[in-house]
Parts: structure tokens; sequence; C-alpha cells
């Protein structure tokens, strides 16, 4: 990783962690195993790469980070609810996650499922709260949309129905299930920024290639990684019969596609100059080990 992409991911990651944990922290007359369950599901060590990503294009847009921070640790408490729920016997019956017991393994699946529900209850409570009025609504809005049936929650249906098994099939499942979350994580500072047209389309189009490219190297990862280095259990996926970009097309060609979207981001991210965060993030991201 670049040392300057470094640096950034470090500083940010932290001021990431405290405010989660702030806001992640209760008053002491609630149920006490669910308060529990709701903190470890989110402070249990992801790498924040939607928030760290929103925080740089809020810097980029030039959004102060105290008005970006909310939304930011909003999207990653959604994000960690999907990752309980994901975790589920129900769902991908996967036994750890983050390099420890997944939530229901460690909570049991009822409080698990609460966890999620009520983690996606407090993201909007936060945005609602925290940000400035006149964005609050429209920022609470495509968060609806990007985890709900026509984002991360209709992808992870497609993805159980066992029907996806076509290579568009498979994209439109990715876009919903992995890139919608992360095209919030780019294009929600557009809600408290002015810009251009054309920056606004360059976000997006970057948003749509990272999203995708995402999802690839997580596919390419359940196949090739090892639970040390991942923190979950590889060859879900292939065991599961589950349609991903390697059971489908093979290693060499899902690594071929992961580059073609890689560099779509790259071209899209030049608009803000010839080095810059986006770029790096989205090499880093390619070249990530879990
Ligand atoms: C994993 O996301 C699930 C997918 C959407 C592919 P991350 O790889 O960002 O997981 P954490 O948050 O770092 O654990
Ligand atoms: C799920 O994708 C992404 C979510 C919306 C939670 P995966 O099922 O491939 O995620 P991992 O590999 O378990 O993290
Ligand atoms: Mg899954
Ligand atoms: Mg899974
Ligand atoms: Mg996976």
């Amino acid at each position: 990783m670049p040392p300057k992409l470094a640096a950034y991911l470090t500083q940010k990651t932290a001021v990431i962690e405290q405010a989660l944990n702030d806001y992640l922290t209760f008053s002491p007359d609630v149920p006490r195993e669910l308060a529990a369950a709701m903190r470890y599901a989110v402070l249990n060590g992801g790498k924040r790469i939607r928030p760290a990503l929103m925080l740089a294009v809020a810097e980029l847009l030039s959004v102060a980070e105290a008005k970006i921070l909310p939304v930011a640790c909003a999207l990653e408490i959604v994000h960690s609810y999907s990752l309980a729920h994901d975790d589920l016997p129900c769902m991908d019956n996967d036994a750890w996650r983050r390099g420890q017991p997944s939530c229901h393994k460690k909570f049991g699946e009822a409080v698990a499922l609460l966890a999620g529900d009520t983690l996606q209850a407090l993201a909007y409570e936060i945005i609602a709260r925290d940000c400035p009025p006149e964005s609050a609504l429209e920022l609470i809005k495509n968060l609806g949309a990007a985890s709900g049936i026509y984002g991360m929650a209709g992808g992870q249906a497609l993805d159980l129905s066992g029907a996806v098994k076509t290579l568009p099939e498979l994209q439109k499942m990715h876009a919903l299930k992995t890139g919608a979350l992360l095209q919030y994580a780019v294009t929600a500072p557009l809600c408290l920024a002015e810009t251009t047209e054309q920056v606004r389309r360059a976000l997006q189009d970057y948003a749509d290639a990272v999203g995708l490219a995402f999802q690839i190297k997580d596919d390419i990862l359940d196949a090739v990684g090892t639970p040390e280095t991942l923190g979950k259990t590889p060859g879900k996926d292939a065991g599961k019969n589950k349609a991903t970009y390697v059971t489908l097309l093979g290693l060499e060609k899902a690594e071929e596609l992961l580059a073609a979207e890689t560099n779509k981001a790259c071209t899209s991210a030049k608009i803000f100059g010839k080095e810059n965060l986006l770029l790096a993030m989205a090499q880093y991201l390619l070249e990530r080990k879990n």
C-alpha cells in the first residue's frame, strides 16, 4: 500500500472507530446482551473501507469531516448489520467473521438477529439526529434505497435464490448486494456539497466500478484465501453452490475482470488529479488480502 494511503487509513480509521464506539455507548437501562451484541457486530475489527472511502470523497469535495462522520458511521453500522445477518445459519451459516466467532456464535441466533435489526434502526436515527436538516432526508432516502430491496437486501435475496446463472445476472446481483452500499459510500457526500455535473458523474462511475470490483475480489478471496488472512471461512461459495465470478468464469477470468473494473474506477478518479486518494483506494482494493 502506498505510504500516503496507509497513513490516511490509519488516521481515518482511528476517527471512525472512536465515533462508532461513541454511537454504540448506550444508557445503562437498555437490554444488556443486545447492547453487547450490537457493539460486537460493529466494533470487531472491520477494515472500515466504506466510511474511509466516504471521508476521502468528502475531503475531495471540501465537506467538513464533522459533517460527514455521522453518515459514514451510519453506513458502517448498516454494513455490519448486513454481515451479522449474512452469517446466520439461515443465510451463509458462517462461524467466523473478522477473525472472531460470528455474532450468532457468540450471542445466539435470536440476539444476533435483533442486533442486526437494532443496528439498522440506529443508523437512520443517527442521520436524522446528527446531519444538517436540509440534507438528512436525502441521505436517509438514499441509504434506504441502497440497503433495501433495490440494494443490499435485494442482492442478498438473489444470492440465496440460486436463480443467478448468467454473467449479466451475476453482475446485477453484485451491483445490488455489495455495489449499492459502496455506491452510497462514494455518493453520499454529494448531498452535502456543491459540485459540477461532471464530478458527480465521475463519482457515480467510480462507485459502480469499485462496487463491482469489491465483490469480484471478495469472490476471489473466498476461493483462494486462508482463514487466518481472511478472518472468515474461505470456500463458502463453492461449498454452497453459489454463483460467483470464480464459480462462473474461473479464477483467471475473474482476475481479468477485477483488473478491468479497477482500471475503469481509476479512469474516473483521474478527474481529481494524477495522484489522489480514490486512485490509491481502487488499487488497494484490487490488491487487498482480506
Ligand atoms: C465483506 O465486506 C462483505 C462484502 C460485502 C463483500 P468487507 O470486506 O468490507 O468486510 P469488513 O467490514 O472489512 O469485515
Ligand atoms: C455478502 O456477500 C455481502 C453482504 C451484503 C453482507 P458474502 O456472503 O460473499 O460476504 P462474506 O464473504 O460472507 O463476507
Ligand atoms: Mg452471503
Ligand atoms: Mg457470507
Ligand atoms: Mg464472500
